[in-house]
């Protein structure tokens, strides 16, 4: 199978933009789509942005900043991604849209293209079997923030031929990540670990076990853990969490993947974590402190 040289990111949010910066750094033709003209805008925004920031730490230069930017094409159209040898799908966590966005691509696409889907718990498989290239369909996913996170997790499903394998997996390599291969179960190897290790933090505080701080903070320092769970739990976001455990739960159909009643109100009440500036912790002031909503 031909080395990828041409990517294409559909869906620029927080994901998208950083798979987009991450292929086009490493000197990959990158084509990156949006459904509408603002959240195109704020992808290629957030891209620079990323690429700003390394210019002013004197990681890369100027040039090298406008060069990298030079490779990203922004598009509202599916059609400039039928060029692309693979086409990463970034959209909402929803089967049916990422249904719709494969079938029309499948239309348009070349047979040598690859398609791979960034979901972090829906099944690639049921993805890949509305395609005439289930041979040809990967998971590739991306841990947030991705241009910091050093892994990709790469999915293959029962159908993904070996060439396919080999060449995602020479793609992650040579976008600076670290591939590991994982087979098509909810949740792969990470969240399989991660949700429930979340969720029991969240059980923990519901019985009593100690605060959020303190939980937090034995999870950092106890364990050298970056952020302590409820901390990662606002940075992923509560809602995606929560979406992700609904996903995982329904597969596994275990007590440890179900949502806490804590986590589907803090859900439903738009306690969706750092993003919207409230969570486990409210983040409106110069540090954030625990919310009034968990506490009462
Ligand atoms: N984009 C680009 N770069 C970023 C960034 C972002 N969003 N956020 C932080 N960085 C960079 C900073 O610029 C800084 O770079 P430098 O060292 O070159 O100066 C570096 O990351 C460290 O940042 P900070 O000093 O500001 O802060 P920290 O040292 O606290 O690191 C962190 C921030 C990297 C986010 C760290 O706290 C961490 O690793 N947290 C855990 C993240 C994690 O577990 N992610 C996985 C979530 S699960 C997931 O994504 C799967 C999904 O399916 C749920």
């Amino acid at each position: 199978m031909a080395e990828i040289q041409k990517v294409g990111v559909v869906g620029v949010g927080l994901m998208g933009s950083g798979i987009a910066q991450v292929s086009a750094s490493a000197g990959l033709e990158t084509v990156v789509r949006e459904v509408d003209r603002e959240l195109l805008d704020a992808g290629v925004a957030s891209i620079r942005r990323v690429l700003e920031r390394s210019v002013q730490k004197e990681r890369i230069s100027g040039e090298q900043r406008d060069a990298t930017l030079g490779r990203v094409t922004a598009t509202l159209d599916l059609e400039p991604l039928a060029e692309c040898d693979l086409i990463i799908e970034a959209i909402v966590e929803d089967l049916g849209a990422k249904n719709e966005l494969f079938g029309a691509l499948d239309g348009l696409a070349p047979e040598r293209t690859i398609f791979a889907s960034n979901t972090s718990s829906l099944t690639i498989t049921e993805m890949a079997a509305n395609t005439e290239r289930a041979d040809r369909f990967v998971g590739l996913h991306f841990f947030n923030p991705v241009p910091v996170m050093p892994l990709v997790e790469v999915v293959r499903t029962g159908a993904t031929s070996d060439e396919t394998l080999q060449a995602a997996m020479e793609f992650v390599k040579a976008i600076g990540k670290t591939p590991i291969v994982c087979r098509d179960n909810s949740g792969f190897i990470v969240n399989r670990l991660l949700v429930p290790y979340m969720l029991d933090a969240m059980r923990a505080y519901e019985s009593g076990v100690g605060s959020i701080e303190d939980i937090d903070t034995g999870m950092r320092l106890g364990c050298g853990y970056p952020m302590g769970p409820f901390t990662l739990s606002d940075f992923v976001g509560n809602d995606t969490l929560y979406r992700i455990t609904e996903i995982m739960f329904n597969e596994y159909r275990e007590p440890r993947f179900a949502p806490p009643s804590l986590l589907r109100r803090m859900y439903l009440a738009g306690y969706h974590g750092r993003k919207v500036g409230r969570g486990f912790y409210d983040y409106s002031g110069d540090e954030p402190v625990v919310s009034d909503f968990v506490k009462r």
